[in-house]
């Protein structure tokens, strides 16, 4: 695989973006897309969330093993079970409000990618299962854990 652009986000360092319960994803970016790849966005235009595939490229892939420690957690989870960047493969996937296209840039809102990230592949967000149908599994059990303990 190969990069089709980069991610033009305001965060250098890990730190500065928004983790555990609640946090929320507002921060705009650009996709910048590469000139060879630019035909590709014909239409995209239209689309209102867009499924953003990318590298985590300063991640260290091994390091973690299969157990990730969440930051919206005090107990572990099967790697698979979380959006950790210290996977076997550091692919990351992430879904962006598209706001505008200037020629081979997409204007986004809601990264969550330090700037530079290598992006793969971008594909428009469409969802066929209803909201109700939807379980969050050890997430909902941790915010009403969470929401316990602010009552108590
Ligand atoms: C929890 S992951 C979720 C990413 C994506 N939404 C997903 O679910 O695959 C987001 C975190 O990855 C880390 N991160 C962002 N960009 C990175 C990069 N290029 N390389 C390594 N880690 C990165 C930051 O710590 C950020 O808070």
């Amino acid at each position: 695989m190969r990069a089709i652009g980069h991610v033009r986000s305001p965060y250098q360092i890990t730190a500065s973006i928004p983790k555990g319960l609640g946090a929320t994803h507002d921060a705009e970016g650009t996709l910048e897309i590469l000139p060879e790849f630019e035909p590709g966005l014909q239409d995209i235009e239209g689309f209102s969330h867009l499924y953003v595939l990318w590298v985590f490229d300063r991640g260290k892939p091994g390091d973690a093993g299969l157990i990730a420690h969440p930051p919206s957690d005090d107990r572990p989870h099967g790697v698979f079970a979380t959006r950790s960047p210290s996977r076997p493969n550091p692919l990351a996937l992430s879904v962006v409000e598209l706001l505008g296209r200037d020629g081979a840039g997409l204007r986004v809102r809601g990264v969550d990618m330090l700037d530079g990230s290598p992006i793969l592949d971008i594909k428009p967000y469409l969802t066929s299962v209803p909201p109700e149908h939807v379980r969050r599994g050890w997430i909902a059990e941790a915010e009403n854990r969470a929401q316990a303990e602010g009552e108590g």
